[in-house]
């Protein structure tokens, strides 16, 4: 079975991060299923909207640590680039429904969201620092934009992670509902109903202003980010990482 799955529902796509032996941790492979997935679905007149979401307890561990150590993205033709580019540039509504753990890439990815909803489990971080890295997917740029400057900065700097609550009252998520995934297809088969062409437009209103300054921070970090993948800071952290869990 794929890690990533995929099913129509009344013009919802669905998409579902399906790896829970590794806590939904993201491979190159992954990536580039999730960005297939999107690109499809923006041509896809029959799509109205997408729901990104989870199997098991958690929404996903982020990167996978082993695929960083052993394949880094280094280069704007990556697997990880090619989605960050999709979820930037996806013109339909786009949810998510996350609950447990949201690590690295699994918050960054919600600041470009239309809608999430989230679980009372939720636990979102973004431990770039703590690995000897730096924020990714715009989130330097829409975090502190989201939250003020100095939370964000603090959350960078400390890889504090927040609760479902704080997410809230962030704006990092719209609601929370026991069971996220039920609640964030009710939303989206809402919006699958309304005139599609008014929907494309609006989210293209409310995208407008920040979409070119979002790109190119998005390719600063990923110059940063390519160069830190292999600093000494990063393999430490790494090593350590595989070292506690015995990952094989
Ligand atoms: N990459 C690869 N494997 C990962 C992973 C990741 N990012 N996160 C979790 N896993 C794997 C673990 O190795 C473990 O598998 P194993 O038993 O075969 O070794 C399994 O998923 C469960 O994770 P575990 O660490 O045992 O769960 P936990 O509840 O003790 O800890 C976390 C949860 C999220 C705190 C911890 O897994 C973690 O810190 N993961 C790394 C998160 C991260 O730094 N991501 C990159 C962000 S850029």
């Amino acid at each position: 079975m794929s890690d990533i799955l995929v099913s129509k529902h009344e013009g919802v796509l669905a998409l579902s991060i399906n790896r829970p032996a590794k806590m939904n941790a993201l491979t190159r492979a992954m990536y580039s299923e999730l960005a297939t997935g999107l690109n499809e679905a923006a041509g896809d007149l029959g799509i109205r909207c997408v729901v990104i979401s989870s199997e098991g307890d958690h929404f996903t561990a982020g990167n996978d640590i082993k695929d960083f150590m052993e394949n880094p993205p280094t280069d704007e033709d990556s697997e990880v680039a090619a989605f960050l580019g999709a979820l930037l540039n996806f013109p339909k509504p786009l949810l998510a429904a996350v609950k447990g753990n949201a690590v690295g890439v699994g918050t960054t990815m919600l600041l470009h969201c239309d809608v999430v909803v989230a679980s009372p489990t939720a636990n979102f971080s973004m431990p770039f620092t703590s690995l000897g890295l730096v924020p990714e997917a715009g989130s330097s740029y829409l975090f502190p934009q989201l939250v003020g400057y100095q939370r964000a900065a603090k959350i960078f700097f400390t890889g504090d992670a927040f609760g479902a609550d704080e997410a809230r009252e962030m704006g990092l998520v719209a609601s929370i509902a026991p069971d996220s995934f039920a609640e964030a297809m009710k939303i989206a088969q809402q919006i699958a109903k309304q005139p599609p062409q008014a929907i494309i437009n609006t989210k293209a209103l409310l995208k407008a202003r920040h979409h070119d300054s979002v790109a190119a921070v998005m390719r600063a970090e990923f110059q940063l980010f390519s160069m830190a993948l292999q600093s000494e800071e990063a393999m430490e952290a790494f090593m350590n990482f595989m070292a506690k869990r015995g990952s094989k």
